[in-house]
C-alpha cells in the first residue's frame, strides 16, 4: 500500500515497539492516531493520541469515535501492538493475571478491528498488522498464559485473513523474539539487553510489510537475533 496521507491507528504507543512504528509511519508520510493509556513525547503535527486502555470495549469506542471525529472515517492501517506477558508458574498465576492478559492481547484485537473493518472494506484497501510474539509459535515455559494468548493472535489473524482478503484487506502477523523494550521490566529475573532485537528494526519490518503491492501479502513474519547471546 502507498502509505502517504493513509490514516493508521496503532495501539501501545508510549514505549517500546509501538512507539518506534509510530516514528517510522510518521516519516512516511502517515497520519498517525495513537490509541494508549500514556501519551508519548511526540510532537509531529500527524500524530495524534487518543486516550485508550484496549482492554475495555468503552474506551476503544469512544477512541474510535474521537479518531473519526478528527481524522475521518477513512482509516486503512491497523496496527495491534498493545500487549504485555506476566510470567510466573501456573499454579501460583493469580486469576486477574490470566485474565488481564487476554483482555488486552487478545480481547482488545477483537475490540479494535471490528471497528475498523467496514470503512477498509468500503475503500476496498486496508492492512491489519497483529503483533504476535515467537510465543505465539511454541511453549515457553513458565508463560503459559502470554503463550495462549500469542497462539490466539495467531488463529485469529490467519482466520481473519481468510475471511477478508476478497475485500482487499491484508491481516499480517509478526512473531518477534526478544526485543530490547520495557517489556521486561515487570517480569523477575528477566532484563531487556543488548543481544536483543532492537524496537526500531521490527518496527522496520512492520512498515515494510505494510508498503508491499496491493497484491502481495506477507501472511507471517518471524524475526529473531541473529545472536541472542552474543558472539561466542
Ligand atoms: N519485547 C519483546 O521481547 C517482545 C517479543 C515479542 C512480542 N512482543 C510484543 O510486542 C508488543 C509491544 O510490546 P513491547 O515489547 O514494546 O513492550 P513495552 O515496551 O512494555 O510496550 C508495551 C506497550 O503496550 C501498551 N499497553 C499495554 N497494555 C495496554 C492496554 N491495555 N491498552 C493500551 N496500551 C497498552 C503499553 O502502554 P502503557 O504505557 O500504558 O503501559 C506500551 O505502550 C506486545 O504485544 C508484546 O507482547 C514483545
Amino acid at each position: 500500500m502507498e502509505l502517504r496521507n493513509k490514516v493508521a491507528v496503532v495501539t501501545g504507543v508510549s514505549k517500546g515497539l509501538g512507539l518506534e512504528i509510530v516514528k517510522l509511519l510518521l516519516g512516511k508520510g502517515v497520519i498517525v492516531a495513537g490509541w494508549g493509556r500514556n501519551q508519548p513525547s511526540v510532537t509531529h503535527p500527524n500524530f495524534h493520541f487518543f486516550s485508550c486502555d484496549v482492554a475495555d470495549e468503552a474506551q476503544v469506542e469512544q477512541a474510535y469515535q474521537a479518531t473519526v471525529a478528527r481524522l475521518g472515517a477513512d482509516i486503512r492501517i491497523l496496527v495491534n501492538n498493545a500487549g504485555f506477558g506476566v510470567a510466573g508458574p501456573l499454579e501460583t498465576m493469580s486469576s486477574a493475571d490470566w485474565k488481564s492478559m487476554f483482555d488486552t492481547n487478545v480481547h482488545g484485537i477483537f475490540y479494535t478491528t471490528k471497528r475498523l473493518i467496514p470503512a477498509m472494506k468500503a475503500a476496498d484497501e486496508g492492512h491489519i498488522l497483529n503483533v504476535a510474539s515467537i510465543a505465539g509459535l511454541n511453549g515457553v515455559a513458565n508463560f503459559a498464559g502470554y503463550v495462549g494468548t500469542k497462539h490466539a493472535v495467531r488463529g485469529i489473524s490467519h482466520s481473519l485473513y481468510m475471511e477478508l482478503r476478497d475485500f482487499g484487506i491484508k491481516i499480517s502477523t509478526i512473531y518477534p523474539g526478544s526485543i530490547q523494550t520495557h517489556f521486561f521490566d515487570d517480569i523477575p529475573g528477566m532484563d531487556a539487553h543488548n543481544h536483543m532485537m532492537r524496537a526500531e528494526d521490527v518496527a522496520q519490518t512492520v512498515v515494510q510489510t505494510l508498503e508491499t503491492h496491493p497484491n502481495y501479502f506477507v501472511v507471517d513474519v518471524e524475526c529473531r537475533p541473529l545472536r541472542p547471546k552474543g558472539k561466542k
